[in-house]
C-alpha cells in the first residue's frame, strides 16, 4: 500500500481526476495512489475513467438518503474504511457536509476555475470575463464550510482577451487546473503543507519574480 490513499469525489467529465490518474502513473506524484471515486452522478465520464485505470467506485446519490448529514455521514464512513488521507473534490458540484469536512480537517482539497476569492461558486470563467477582468485562473484550496472559501494552496494566472469567449477562457484555464492540481497533491503527500489561520505555508518553498501583466507593457 503507498503512504498517502486518496480519494476523489467528481460529478462530470473528470478531466482534474485524470490529470492526477496521469501524475501517479508518470510517477510526478510518487507514494500515492488512488483508493475509491465517489459520484453523485451514475451517467458521469470520471466512472469510465476510473474503470479504465482500475480505480474502484461508487456512485454515491443525495437523494437515496433521507438527510443532506446523512449522506455526507456515509460518504466519510466509506473515505475513513478506506483509510483516506486525502479528499480530492474534482469537479464535485455540491457543497461537501460538514460530517465529511469534521472528519477531515484541513485535508480536503478543491479545484477553482478562478482566481479566489474573486468569483466564487459556479461558472467562475465566465463571472470573470462578464466582470472584464483582465488576469483570471485557478486556484487549488483546503475546503472549509462555505463555498470556495478555505486557505488556498496554489494558484495560476492567464491573461483574459477582449475577444474571449466563456468556453476559449475556461479551456486555457483548464490546461492549467492540470497542472497545478497533481502539484498541489504533491506538496501535501510531502508534508510540506502547514495551515496557519487562513494561510498555507509551503515548507522549503524558493520563489520565482514571473508575473503577468495584461495587456503586455511595450519592451
Ligand atoms: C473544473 O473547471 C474545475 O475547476 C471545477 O469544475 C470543473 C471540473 O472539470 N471545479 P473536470 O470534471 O475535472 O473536467
Amino acid at each position: 500500500m503507498k503512504d498517502l490513499q486518496i480519494g476523489v469525489m467528481a460529478s462530470g467529465r473528470g478531466s482534474n481526476f485524470q490529470s492526477i490518474i496521469d501524475a501517479i502513473e508518470s510517477d510526478y506524484l510518487k507514494n500515492v495512489e488512488i483508493s475509491l471515486l465517489i459520484t453523485d452522478n451514475a451517467a458521469a465520464y470520471a466512472i469510465e475513467r476510473a474503470q479504465k485505470h482500475g480505480i474502484p467506485h461508487l456512485v454515491l446519490k443525495p437523494k437515496e438518503f433521507d438527510s443532506r448529514d446523512a449522506y455526507y455521514e456515509y460518504v466519510a464512513l466509506e473515505l475513513k474504511k478506506r483509510d483516506i488521507g486525502l479528499v480530492v473534490l474534482a469537479g464535485f458540484m455540491r457543497i461537501v457536509g460538514k460530517p465529511v469536512i469534521d472528519q477531515f480537517p484541513n485535508r480536503i482539497m478543491n479545484i477553482h476555475p478562478a482566481l479566489l476569492p474573486s468569483f466564487p461558486g459556479f461558472h467562475g470563467q465566465k463571472q470573470a470575463a462578464d466582470y472584464g477582468v483582465k488576469i483570471s485562473g485557478c486556484t487549488v484550496h483546503f475546503v472549509d464550510e462555505g463555498m470556495d472559501t478555505g486557505p488556498i494552496i496554489i494558484q495560476a494566472a492567464v491573461s483574459v482577451r477582449d475577444d474571449d469567449t466563456e468556453d476559449a477562457l475556461s479551456e486555457r484555464i483548464l490546461k492549467l487546473e492540470h497542472k497545478i492540481y497533481p502539484e498541489a497533491i504533491r506538496l501535501f503527500a510531502e508534508g510540506r503543507l502547514d495551515v496557519r489561520g487562513h494561510t498555507v505555508i509551503i515548507k522549503g518553498m524558493t520563489y520565482e519574480d514571473g508575473c503577468i501583466t495584461n495587456p503586455p507593457l511595450p519592451d
